[in-house]
C-alpha cells in the first residue's frame, strides 16, 4: 500500500514562483473548488509528472513551463511504502530527478531510465497506465477502462492482480529460447563434425593397418624367395661340388706330363748328341782306340730309331697336352662356378637378414597407428560429450518450452484471470447497484464485456448516456481498487475524481456516488474536483480551492 503525504509544485503550467503544496492525508474527503482555469486539474498533472514524468494530461514537457515567468519547474511528492519514506524530486529547465528513500538519496550514477523503471517496478508496482485507472478518474484526456482496447485492458488487470511478472518472465524466456534454439543448432553442427571427424581417422587407421600388412607381406614373400633361391644355390653347389670331386685334379696330370716331356725332350737331346758323335767321331774319347765304320753306323742306326722313338713320343704328347689343357678349363670352370655360387649364397644370406630387420621392424613399429589411434580416441571422447552438451541443451530446451506454456498468456496468467474473474464482475455489478444503475455487467477472459439491461437487452457500452458511462466508470475504478488492495498489489490512499459530479451525473446520481465514497474507508483520501462547489461543499471534511491572481493559480 502507498500512501501518499504530500506534493508540492511551482513554476508548473499556470503555478508561479511559489510552491503550491497540498497535503494529500489531512482529511478522508477534499474537495477541490475553482472557477474554470483555475489551476484545479493542474494537481493531476503534477501528480503524474512527479511519479511517472508524463503529466496526465497530454502534454509536451516544455510546455509544462509556466510561459509567463519561464523559470525553474520543480515537483516534490511524498509517500510512504510500508516503512519507508519517498521523495521524488523533478524538474525541468534544469532538468532534475532524484529519488530519496528515508531521506538518503538513490544512485545517481544509474542511467535515468533505469531509476525511473525502479522507482515504477519496484517502489510504486504500478505503471502510469494503471496508475490513472486506479487512482485518478479525470474528465478531460481521460480513456476510461471500457473505451480501452483489450491489449491495454489486459495491461492494467495483469498490473492489478500483479501478474505482469508472468509477462516479463515470459518475454525472458522466449528470448532465452531463441538464444538456446541458435545453441542447439550450433551443437548440432558441431556433433556432426565430430562424427565425420571421427569416421575420417578410423579410416585412415584402417589404411594404415592395410598398408602395414602389404609391407609386411611384401618383406615376407620377397625373404620366401630369397630362402628358395637360397636352397636352389645350394643343391647347385652341391651338385657342382661333387662334378669337382668327380675329377682328379689335371694339374696334377700336367705336371706329370711336363716331367715326361722333359725327360723326352733330355733323351732326344743326348741321342742327337750321341748321334752326332757316333757320325763325327773316329776314336773312343776315353781309351783312344779307333771306332769301326759297323760300329759306328750300328750305332748312329740305333741312336735314329732311338731319336724317332722319342720323337713320336713327343709328338703323341702334344694331343695328350691337348687334352690335359680341356681338362683344366672345364675344372677352373667348376672351381670359379662354386666360388659363384657361393659368393650368391652369401649376399643373398646378407640381404636375407636386412630384410628379416626390415620385417622386424615393420612388424613391431606400431607407433604411428598407436598415435592415431589415440587422435581417434581424443575424437571419441570429444564426440560423447558433444552429444552430453546436445542432450543437456535439449533438455533445458523441453523445460523451457513447458515453462513457456505456463507462462503464456493462456497458461498461468488465464488461471489467475479466471480465478479472479467472477470477482470483479460481482464487484463491478455491486457498485453499479450501489449508484442504482441495474445492468448485469460481465468481462470475459478475452477482456471483453457484455451488458445487460435488467430485459436481457444486451448493451455496447457506447450506447450508454454518459451519466451511466460514468457510473461505469466510477464501478470499475471502485473494482481496480478493491482488487488491488485484496491482492495487496497497487494499492493507495489517493483517489482523485476531476469533474465526475459536474456534467453528467444527476443530483441522484451524486448522492450514489457520495455514498459509495464513504464506504470505501478512512484511510482513503479522495480529492473531489468540482466548480460546483455550493452543492457539494456540506458532503467534504475539507475544501481547497485555486484561484489565478495577476495571471498565477494560486491555492487559498
Ligand atoms: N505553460 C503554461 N503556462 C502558463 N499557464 C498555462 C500553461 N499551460 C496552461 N496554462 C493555463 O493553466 C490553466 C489550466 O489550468 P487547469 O488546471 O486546467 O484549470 P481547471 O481549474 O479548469 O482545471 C489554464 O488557464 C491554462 O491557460
Ligand atoms: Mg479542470
Amino acid at each position: 500500500m502507498i500512501t501518499f503525504e504530500k506534493i508540492r509544485w511551482k513554476n508548473f503550467l499556470s503555478t508561479g514562483n511559489s510552491f503550491t503544496e497540498i497535503e494529500f492525508n489531512r482529511s478522508p474527503s477534499t474537495l477541490v473548488v475553482g472557477e474554470n482555469g483555475s489551476g484545479k486539474s493542474t494537481m493531476l498533472d503534477a501528480v503524474c509528472f512527479a511519479l511517472f514524468n508524463k503529466p496526465f494530461r497530454k502534454i509536451s514537457k516544455t510546455q509544462l513551463i509556466n510561459s509567463i515567468n519561464n523559470k525553474k519547474l520543480v515537483v516534490e511528492i511524498e509517500f510512504r511504502v510500508g516503512l519507508k519514506e519517498f521523495k521524488v524530486v523533478r524538474g525541468v529547465k534544469p532538468n532534475i530527478f532524484e529519488v530519496y528513500c528515508d531521506g538518503q538519496m538513490l544512485d545517481q550514477d544509474a542511467a535515468v531510465r533505469d531509476t525511473q523503471k525502479y522507482l515504477e517496478e519496484s517502489i510504486l508496482k504500478m505503471n502510469f497506465k494503471s496508475f490513472t485507472q486506479i487512482v485518478i478518474l479525470g474528465s478531460a484526456s481521460f480513456t476510461p477502462f471500457m473505451q480501452l482496447p483489450t491489449a491495454s485492458r489486459r495491461e492494467i488487470i495483469e498490473d492489478i492482480l500483479d501478474i505482469e511478472i508472468f509477462t516479463t518472465m515470459n518475454q525472458v524466456l522466449r528470448d532465452k529460447i531463441a538464444v538456446l534454439r541458435d545453441e542447439i543448432r550450433d551443437v548440432e553442427t558441431e556433433v556432426e563434425v565430430a562424427k565425420s571427424k571421427a569416421t575420417v581417422q578410423r579410416k585412415y587407421i584402417e589404411q594404415l593397418e592395410k598398408d602395414k600388412k602389404i609391407k609386411v607381406d611384401k618383406i615376407k614373400e620377397k625373404i620366401n624367395e630369397l630362402i628358395e633361391a637360397t636352397t636352389e644355390l645350394e643343391t647347385k653347389l652341391a651338385e657342382t661340388t661333387s662334378e669337382k670331386e668327380s675329377h682328379d685334379d689335371p694339374k696334377e696330370r700336367k705336371r706329370k706330363l711336363d716331367g715326361l716331356k722333359d725327360k723326352l725332350d733330355s733323351n732326344l737331346r743326348k741321342a742327337r748328341k750321341e748321334l752326332d758323335f757316333y757320325h763325327n767321331t773316329e776314336e773312343c774319347p776315353t781309351c783312344k782306340q779307333g771306332l769301326t765304320h759297323d760300329f759306328k753306323e750300328e750305332k748312329q742306326k740305333e741312336k735314329t730309331t732311338r731319336i724317332e722313338e722319342l720323337e713320336s713320343g713327343l709328338s703323341d704328347m702334344d694331343s695328350e697336352y691337348e687334352l690335359v689343357q680341356k681338362s683344366i678349363e672345364v675344372y677352373d670352370k667348376i672351381v670359379t662356378d662354386i666360388q659363384d655360387i657361393q659368393s650368391d649364397i652369401i649376399s643373398q644370406e646378407r640381404y636375407k637378414n636386412r630384410l628379416t630387420l626390415e620385417l622386424n621392424e615393420a612388424e613391431t613399429n606400431v607407433a604411428d597407428i598407436d598415435e592415431e589411434k589415440t587422435k581417434l580416441k581424443e575424437l571419441a571422447i570429444e564426440l560423447t560429450e558433444t552429444n552430453k552438451k546436445k542432450t543437456e541443451k535439449g533438455e533445458e530446451q523441453h523445460y523451457n518450452t513447458a515453462a513457456g506454456s505456463l507462462l503464456k498468456d493462456t497458461g498461468i496468467k488465464t488461471r489467475v484471470i479466471r480465478q479472479y474473474l467472477p470477482v470483479i464482475n460481482q464487484l463491478v455489478n455491486k457498485y453499479l447497484a450501489a449508484m442504482d444503475f441495474f445492468v448485469h455487467f460481465d468481462l470475459d477472459e478475452k477482456f471483453n464485456e457484455t451488458i445487460k439491461s435488467r430485459h436481457r437487452d444486451k448493451f455496447s457500452y457506447s450506447s450508454f448516456s454518459e451519466g451511466e458511462k460514468q457510473r461505469i466508470d466510477l464501478a470499475l475504478l471502485f473494482t481496480w481498487r478493491t482488487i488491488a488492495k485484496m491482492k495487496n498489489s497497487a494499492s493507495t490512499n489517493l483517489l482523485l475524481l476531476d469533474e465526475v459530479f459536474d456534467s453528467s451525473l444527476d443530483n441522484n446520481g451524486v448522492d450514489y456516488v457520495m455514498n459509495l465514497l464513504h464506504t470505501i474507508g478512512e484511510e482513503t483520501n479522495v480529492f473531489v474536483i468540482s466548480h460546483k462547489g455550493d452543492q457539494l461543499f456540506d458532503k467534504f471534511r475539507n475544501q481547497i480551492k485555486f484561484e489565478k491572481i495577476r495571471n498565477y493559480s494560486v491555492m487559498s
